[in-house]
């Protein structure tokens, strides 16, 4: 893609070259300031590419081969085994880390969260099983709460797209950035990828006027990261390491120390966490090793049998789950920012609305259109020393994908999973929470059990809802 939009002829020329002439069909209709953002939109695309991957000419993998090679990645198990250090060392390492102001935090929500159905940008979600806090102000609290426990300014990158990027700026302003300093707070925007007919490969249009275009995938972090100057402004912060999470998990332990710990003790360029796999098909991706490189095959790509194989002891041998919480060193990012749009693109199936060859718009009840996009742990494979934390699901991952009603990953099922975890909190802390009664802790109170621990006093007895705020007399 290029920034100079090219002249019409050039443009029109090329468009017939690669068979997507018909993008110009309502050209004599369009007046000029609707010609020239067609214009300019046309020549971002780089046709070639788009055509070729429409066709599926790119490289198709082999996965049936790749999953017969996989084995397990190196990690530290959750039970603190695998590593050649202790999960306190690593604590220790990572606070140190959060102390010397070296960790900043990304969150990607530029997702358009089709299957959830909300008509906000996703981290506006109201997620607090009783506060009715929202995905954002889940993740800002935390950021601020480990800000105060480690002396520490950590900057925050919000990565938004075309479908969030407005709504998320007013939001923050309206609610005073949820707290976080102006000065640390970044909202960027993600690269767009049009999307074409699934049947035909022709570009779709939205309108007369405009390409059907779509968020290029959280894959467009790192080239967006780059491009939006954030990646300069963190090195110039004397930032090392940059935490990662999606906006989707109410669960994401965005900079925890012991993940930052491990990653650093690991000497890795990017670490991720993972949970154990439940059960062999489960929806996750799957962290391997394949050929000495960390990377991960889809559960949609990994064979009935690879998934199904055991170790010795009975155990899956393919068992880490992605969670897509990531951890990158900022000198990877840096080096990598240049080649990262040869991360390829992987392609989805969806329903995306368009204008038809008469103009009138179409919104199609079956998918329609084949989507392109890049995805970030792809940098798996090109990091060194890529290496895996285990945590358990419980305490990690609650992600909010589909409306209630679904089967799995409901914003009820992430609201249980949230009261669950702080339930077993209070009672470690020797607090009594009656039966079906729902609490949540902000962690501006306690970041951690233990933390809880300190603040609270024990025996005593939760029997109605409760949101426990900074302060317990709340
Ligand atoms: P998903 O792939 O689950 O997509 O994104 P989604 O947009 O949330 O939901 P569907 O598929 O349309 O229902 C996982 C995370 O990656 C972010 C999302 O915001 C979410 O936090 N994401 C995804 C981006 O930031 N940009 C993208 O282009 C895609």
């Amino acid at each position: 893609m290029t920034d100079n939009p090219l002249n019409f002829d050039d443009l029109k020329e090329a468009l017939a070259q690669y068979g997507q002439q018909h993008v110009l069909q309502h050209w004599p209709q369009l007046n000029s300031e609707q010609k020239s953002n067609l214009t300019a939109q046309l020549s971002r695309v780089d046709l070639a590419e788009l055509v070729s991957l429409a066709c599926g000419e790119d490289e198709v993998t082999d996965f049936g081969a790749l999953a017969s090679r996989a084995s397990s990645p190196p990690a530290v198990r959750a039970d603190g085994s695998g590593a050649d250090w202790s999960p306190t060392q690593a604590q220790e390492r990572g606070e140190e880390a959060l102390r010397n102001g070296e960790i900043g935090a990304v969150i990607v929500a530029g997702g358009q969260g089709t299957r959830l159905g909300f008509d906000q940008p996703k981290g506006m979600f109201p997620i607090g099983p009783v506060s009715g806090r929202t995905l954002f102000q889940f993740f800002v609290d935390r950021l601020l709460a480990v800000n105060e426990k480690y002396g520490c300014r950590i900057p925050l990158y919000i990565m938004t797209s075309d479908a969030t990027d407005q709504e998320t700026r007013e939001y923050f302003a309206a609610n005073e950035n949820l707290g976080i300093p102006i000065e640390d707070l970044y909202i960027f925007k993600q690269g767009v990828m049009p999307a074409v007919d699934a049947v035909t490969g022709k570009l779709l249009m939205q309108s007369k006027s405009a390409l059907a275009l779509s968020p290029d995938g959280h894959g467009g972090t790192v080239s967006a990261l780059n491009r939006c100057g954030c990646l300069a402004d963190a090195a110039k912060r004397g930032i090392q390491q940059l935490a990662y999470i999606q906006v989707d998990n109410p669960l994401a332990h965005l900079c925890e120390p012991e993940l930052i710990g491990h990653h650093l003790m690991a000497a890795s360029e990017m670490t991720t966490q993972v949970v154990r796999k439940r059960y062999p098909m489960e929806k996750v991706g799957n962290v391997v090793l394949v050929d000495g490189q960390v990377q991960i095959i889809e559960y949609s790509d990994l064979p009935e049998s690879a998934a199904k194989a055991v170790d010795e002891d009975g155990s899956l041998k393919l068992w880490a789950g992605n969670i897509a919480v990531h951890l990158f060193k900022l000198k990877f990012l840096q080096r990598v920012a240049g080649e990262a749009d040869s991360l390829p693109f992987h392609r989805a199936l969806k329903k995306v609305p368009h204008c038809d060859q008469l103009g009138q718009l179409v919104s199609p009840t079956k998918p329609n259109a084949t989507k392109f996009e890049r995805f970030i742990f792809d940098l798996l494979p090109i990091a060194k020393n890529a290496f895996v934390v285990e945590s358990y699901a419980g305490e990690a991952f609650a992600p909010v994908k589909n409306a209630d009603g679904a089967e799995t990953d409901t914003p009820n099922a992430a609201k249980t999973a949230i009261i669950d975890l702080h339930r077993h909190w209070l009672e470690e802390a020797g607090v009594c929470v009656d039966e079906g009664v729902q609490v949540e802790i902000n962690p501006r109170l306690a970041l951690t059990a233990g933390d809880l621990r300190e603040k609270i006093s024990a025996n005593q007895r939760i029997d109605a809802d409760r949101y426990f705020d900074t302060g317990l007399e709340s």
